[in-house]
C-alpha cells in the first residue's frame, strides 16, 4: 500500500497529462507504456528485491550487499545519488503541491465556477504569479511532509492510502465521463491513443523514459527502502504488477479526463505544468456541484502527493540516521527544510526567475531540476540498480530472493535487467547529448 501511494502522486496526474501535451500526444503514450511494461516493471521488482535482501536503509542494503557479492562498498554510492535526487524532487514537489492544496479553498469558495479555459487560464497564471502565496502553500505542504516523517507514523500513511486511492480512481472515472459528454471525446481519444509511429523522436524516447522513473518511484532507492519492510510471504513480481498497474490507470485516467476538455475549450495541450489545474478547474466550474466536487479532487491530489513525497523525506533521513549524532525527528525536520528551501528555485521559475535561463538555452531552474533527476538521475540510478540485481547478485541467490512462480518469468526478469533495461536506458540519456 506504500509503494503505491509513493508511485501514484502528481507524477501521474500533473505531470504525465503535461508531459503527454508537450511530447506530441500518443507518442509519448506510446513509449511511455513500453518504458514501463520493458524497463519500469523490472527495475521495480529488482530495487524490491534487493530491499528485501538487505532489510535496511538504501545506503547500507548496498553497501552490505556490495561487499557480499563482490567485495565492494562502493555500490552505495548510488544510494548517495539517489538522496541527492530525493531532495532535489522534495523542493519541486512540494511546490506542485501547494499548488493543489491552494486549490482547495479556491474551489470551495465557488471562486472558479462558471470560467472558461481562457479565465482558467489567466487565474492560474495570476496565482503563479504571486511568490508569497506560492511560499505559504509550499510551507504548508512540506510541513504535512515533515511531520508524520518526523513522528515515525508512516503507518498512518498506508491508510490513508487504502481510502484515497479508491476514492481518487473514482472521481477520475467521473471527470472522464463527464469529459465524454462535455468534452470532445474523439479528439481527446485520438490525440492520446491513435499510433503516430512518425512522432516517436529521441526527445520523446527520453522524456518517457524519465517519466516511467518518476511515475514508479524507482532509481533513486524508494521502493528499496520500502522493500525491506515487505513481509516474507508477499509476492514482490505481483505487488511490482499491482504498482505498475495502479500508476497507469491513474495517468491514463487522468489523460482521458482532461483532454477533451482540452479540446472542447480550445485550450493548448502543451500548455505545461498549468494543464490539470486549468482544464480541470473549467470542468468544475460548469458541472453541477462543481465546487464541492473539485475541492474534494484537489484534497485527493494533495494526499496523493503527500503519500509520495512523504516517500522522498523518508530516505533522506534514513541515509543520516545512525551517521550523525541527531535524532530522527531533527533529521526529517532538516531534510524538509533544505528541500523547502531549495524550493524556491522552482517557485520563483514560475515568476520573478521565469527569464532566468542558468546555462543558456530556455530552461529555467525548475526544468533544470526536473530534467536532470527524472531523465538523468533516476534512470542512471535505475540502470545500476538493475546491473547490480542482474549481474553482481548471484543467480541461485536472486531465484530466491525475487520469488517468480514460473521459471519462465524468472529468466524473462532476469534479461531485461541484465540487458534490455541497461542498453535501452543508456541509449535514451545518451541520445540527449547529441
Ligand atoms: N512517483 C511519484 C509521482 O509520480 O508523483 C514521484 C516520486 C516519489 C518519485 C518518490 C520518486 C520517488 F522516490
Amino acid at each position: 500500500m506504500a509503494a503505491i501511494g509513493s508511485s501514484v502522486g502528481l507524477g501521474n496526474i500533473w505531470k504525465f497529462p503535461y508531459m503527454i501535451g508537450t511530447g506530441g500526444g500518443s507518442a509519448f503514450m506510446l513509449v511511455y507504456l513500453i518504458c514501463v511494461l520493458a524497463v519500469g516493471l523490472p527495475i521495480l521488482i529488482a530495487e524490491l528485491t534487493l530491499g528485501r535482501m538487505g532489510r535496511q536503509g538504501p545506503i547500507e542494503t548496498l553497501v552490505d550487499l556490495g561487499r557480499r557479492y563482490s567485495g565492494r562498498a562502493i555500490w552505495g554510492l548510488v544510494g548517495c545519488v539517489g538522496v541527492l535526487a530525493a531532495v532535489l524532487i522534495l523542493s519541486f514537489y512540494s511546490v506542485v503541491a501547494g499548488w493543489s492544496l491552494a486549490y482547495i479553498p479556491k474551489l470551495l469558495t465557488g471562486g472558479m465556477s462558471g470560467l472558461s479555459g481562457a479565465e482558467t487560464g489567466k487565474a492560474f497564471n495570476d496565482f503563479l504569479a504571486d511568490p508569497l502565496a506560492l511560499t505559504f502553500w509550499h510551507a504548508l505542504f512540506m510541513l504535512l511532509t515533515i511531520i508524520p516523517v518526523a513522528r515515525g507514523i508512516q503507518s498512518g500513511i498506508e491508510k490513508a492510502v487504502v481510502w484515497m486511492m479508491p476514492l481518487l480512481f473514482a472521481l477520475l472515472v467521473v471527470l472522464c465521463i463527464y469529459a465524454g459528454i462535455e468534452g470532445d471525446f474523439t479528439a481527446g481519444m485520438v490525440y492520446l491513443f491513435k499510433p503516430d509511429f512518425g512522432a516517436v523522436t529521441w526527445d520523446v524516447v527520453l522524456a518517457a523514459t524519465g517519466q516511467a522513473f518518476f511515475s514508479l518511484s524507482i532509481g533513486l532507492g524508494t521502493m528499496l527502502a520500502y522493500g525491506a519492510y515487505l513481509p516474507g510471504g508477499v509476492s514482490i513480481p505481483r505487488t511490482s504488477v499491482v504498482i505498475v498497474f495502479a500508476a497507469i490507470l491513474t495517468a491514463v485516467l487522468a489523460g482521458a479526463a482532461i483532454f477533451p476538455i482540452v479540446f472542447a475549450n480550445g485550450l493548448n495541450p502543451s500548455e505545461g505544468p498549468g494543464l490539470v489545474f486549468v482544464t480541470l478547474t473549467v470542468a468544475f466550474g460548469a458541472m453541477p456541484g462543481g465546487a464541492i466536487f473539485g475541492a474534494v479532487f484537489f484534497v485527493l491530489l494533495a494526499i496523493a502527493a503527500l503519500t509520495s513525497s512523504v516517500s522522498l523525506l523518508e530516505p533522506i533521513v534514513a541515509a543520516f540516521a545512525g551517521r550523525v549524532r541527531l535524532s530522527r525527528s531533527a533529521l526529517a525536520w532538516i531534510g524538509g527544510i533544505v528541500a523547502w528551501v531549495l524550493g524556491f528555485l522552482t517557485l520563483f521559475s514560475f515568476n520573478i526567475w521565469s527569464d532566468v535561463h542558468p546555462l543558456g538555452g530556455t530552461r529555467t531552474w525548475f526544468d533544470w531540476i526536473d530534467f536532470l533527476t527524472s531523465n538523468i538521475l533516476l534512470p542512471l540510478g535505475g540502470v545500476m540498480l538493475a546491473l547490480f540485481a542482474g549481474w553482481v547478485v548471484t543467480r541461485q541467490d536472486s531465484v530466491a530472493a525475487v520469488g517468480f512462480e514460473s521459471p519462465f518469468f524468472y529468466s524473462l526478469w532476469r534479461i531485461l535487467v541484465r540487458v534490455v533495461a541497461p542498453i535501452g536506458v543508456v541509449a535514451a540519456v545518451v541520445s540527449n547529448f547529441f
